[in-house]
């Protein structure tokens, strides 16, 4: 079974949410999944067919430094893979992801559509839908 390794960062648990619903969506598309936190996160965590990593906005549009640093200590590993990236955000037009996505092209890693982004918590069934259809076309 293929499996799916998603790797997030949330300050106040929005982000988390986020990740269990793409955990949900990719079981449902029959994939293994484990969402590892990424402060328990190391090198190994991205040996896995399809890898996926989540942030909030923070900073001014930006990627969470937890994540940021981990992906680069990764980066190498993931050059020539496909990963889906998703996170949470509030007042911004989704800026944060745009250069997510751009910053991973750089280092040949291709990103699954335009990532995934929630509008603060996934609380409702459009939102949660779209997460979970997120995480079924990163593992298809
Ligand atoms: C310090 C800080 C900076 C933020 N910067 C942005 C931002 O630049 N753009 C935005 O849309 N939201 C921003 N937000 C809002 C968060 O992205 C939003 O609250 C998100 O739901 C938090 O996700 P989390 O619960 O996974 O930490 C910021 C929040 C904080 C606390």
């Amino acid at each position: 079974m293929a499996k799916l390794n998603i790797i997030y960062f949330s300050g106040t648990g929005n982000t988390e949410q986020i990740a269990s619903f793409i955990e949900e969506g990719a079981k449902a598309a029959g994939a293994e999944v484990e969402v590892i936190s990424v402060d328990s996160a190391d090198e190994s965590s991205v040996d896995a067919d399809f890898v996926a990593f989540g942030s909030p906005a923070t900073g001014s549009e930006e990627v969470a430094p937890e994540m940021v640093d981990y992906i680069e200590g990764v980066k190498e590993k993931l050059a020539g893979k496909r990963v889906g990236l998703f996170g949470s955000n509030d007042w911004g037009e989704g800026d944060f992801m745009s250069m997510w996505i751009q910053e991973l092209d750089n280092a040949d890693v291709s990103v699954v559509g335009e990532g995934c982004i929630i509008n603060l918590a996934p609380d409702d069934d459009e939102k949660i839908e779209k997460c979970k259809e997120y995480g079924k076309a990163i593992v298809s």
